[in-house]
């Protein structure tokens, strides 16, 4: 099946810390790697947005774990789409390093300089996140 995109946004459970993230990413990039799956994960304002890129039953069934996942919840699904190639090849997921995020950067993709993923399009938070792994 047709090589595709999932990106969504969630609330990251107000607990979670850099341990559990790195957790995540840990597991995450095991399975990915079994499955072809690439993509990116970051971790701001208490809020996730993850694209992932693979076979589109497999990002079927992954979101279905994900949406499931106690560590987050009010998952939002951005867009699930199919592409002509990856963006994020070199990561079975890559960490986004949010420490790159300035004020200038988020005003560049958003109305505002308070990140808030609810009011980006889709295409905003997808080049962010690209931006933030070049
Ligand atoms: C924010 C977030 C991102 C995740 N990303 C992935 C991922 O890219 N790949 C993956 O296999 N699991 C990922 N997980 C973990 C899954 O939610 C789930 O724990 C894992 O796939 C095992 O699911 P299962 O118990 O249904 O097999 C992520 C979890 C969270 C909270």
């Amino acid at each position: 099946m047709f090589l595709s995109e999932l990106m969504y946004y969630s609330i990251a459970n107000e607990d979670i810390t850099d341990e559990d993230l790195d957790n995540i990413l840990e597991v995450a990039r095991n399975a990915n790697k079994e499955r072809n799956v690439t993509g990116a994960l970051l971790l701001y304002h208490g809020f996730f947005i993850q694209c992932v890129e693979g076979h589109r039953d497999i990002l079927n069934q992954l979101y279905s774990s994900i949406i499931h996942d106690a560590r987050h919840c009010d998952v939002r699904l951005l867009r699930f789409r199919t592409i002509e190639e990856r963006t994020f090849d070199q990561w079975s997921m890559a960490k986004a390093d949010s420490s790159r995020i300035t004020d200038s950067l988020t005003l560049h993709y958003s109305p505002d300089k308070t990140f808030n993923p609810a009011l980006m399009t889709p295409e905003q938070l997808y080049r962010m996140l690209a931006r933030l792994l070049r």
